[in-house]
């Protein structure tokens, strides 16, 4: 089965709800084999179709925790060219964590990124969750050739 791997890092819960909306989209479409979680090893993130990113601003950056599973990622030297790749995140007043992810899934990865992240200021709203669950809902029919 397909597998989508949804990682992200919150902490005050704006990025997390994203995810969780991300999630239930993929979840809607069958056929795809959906993990939500803070952290995966390379091994992990070789080992899934694509890959979605949920990456709050702090301090102008992308958090530790994010930074971490793309630099051991990248240490490790594992595959991730060709798979699908989206960032997402909540921020305050500059926002750029979701780009940078994109950029270095881009890059780095030579992953097929969808472009432009979804950003949300804050807290997200209904309509926002609903951009959110179709992304995940894109991203898993992808997978799936739909
Ligand atoms: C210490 C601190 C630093 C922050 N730095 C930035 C920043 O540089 N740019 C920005 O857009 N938002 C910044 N924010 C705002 C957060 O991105 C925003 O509160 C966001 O909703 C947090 O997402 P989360 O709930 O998923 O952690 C900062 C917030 C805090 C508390």
């Amino acid at each position: 089965m397909a597998k989508l791997l949804i990682l992200y890092d919150s902490q005050t819960g704006n990025t997390e709800k994203m995810a969780e909306a991300v999630a239930q989209g993929a979840r809607s479409v069958t056929g795809v084999d959906v993990d939500l979680k803070y952290y995966a090893e390379p091994k992990e993130l070789a080992e899934a179709d694509a890959i979605v990113f949920g990456a709050p601003t702090y301090h102008h950056e992308i958090t530790l925790p994010i930074k971490q599973i793309l630099e051991e990622a990248a240490t490790a030297g594992a595959k991730l060219d060709g798979k699908i790749g989206a960032a997402f995140g909540s921020y305050g007043w500059s926002g750029e964590a979701p780009d940078k992810v994109l950029e270095i899934l881009k890059n780095r990865f030579e992953m097929k990124t969808i472009e432009p992240p979804i950003k949300v200021l804050y807290e997200p709203k209904q309509a926002q969750l609903e951009e959110c669950q179709n992304l995940g809902k894109h991203v898993a029919q992808e997978l799936i050739g739909k």
